[in-house]
């Protein structure tokens, strides 16, 4: 028993292990790849000098992120979900929508965000390889339910 909590079950050290997914390069002159992390299936994108990873089906109906447009909403990069475009936030996972006051329908609509949807994982470089950590956060994000069993979209023998 270790009270201080800072011995790791083996498996879910395993689970938390970064995987290599790519080289820098490839990715780079790619802008997306896919790769599955311990059995998850993630996106990982190159957006104006940064690596952003996460969870490859969208939150709201399983939508396969990876074939979404990235563009700009409120000054925040999003990838729009192909399927009903939904936008989610490259770097946070959040879900951004528009909104306007009932009572005040001349106001302009207004970018909100529903908070985080998408899993982000961690990206990080080393010596031109590219590896992908799984999101350790332990709340309950919309993504997980599409991030596991039957939606998956890429086969796990990959
Ligand atoms: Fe992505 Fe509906 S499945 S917006």
């Amino acid at each position: 028993m270790d009270p201080a909590g800072s011995e790791q079950d083996p498996e879910t050290k395993e689970q938390y292990a970064s995987v290599y997914v790519g080289r820098e390069e490839d990715v780079k002159r790619s802008e997306r790849i896919t790769a599955v992390v311990h059995d998850r299936e993630v996106v990982i994108f190159y957006h104006k000098g940064e690596f952003h990873a996460m969870d490859i089906r969208c939150y709201h109906s399983g939508g396969p992120l990876h074939l979404g447009e990235i563009e700009e909403f409120d000054g925040r990069a999003c990838i729009v979900c192909p399927w009903h475009k939904y936008k989610i936030t490259l770097e946070t996972g959040e879900g951004l929508y528009q909104s306007i006051n009932p009572k005040d329908p001349s106001a302009e609509p207004m970018w909100c965000s529903k908070g985080i949807k998408q899993r982000i994982h961690t990206v990080t470089v080393d010596n031109g390889n590219i590896y992908v950590t799984l999101s350790k956060e332990p709340f309950k994000c919309d993504s997980d339910f599409y991030a596991t069993g039957l939606f998956k979209v890429i086969p796990s023998s990959f």
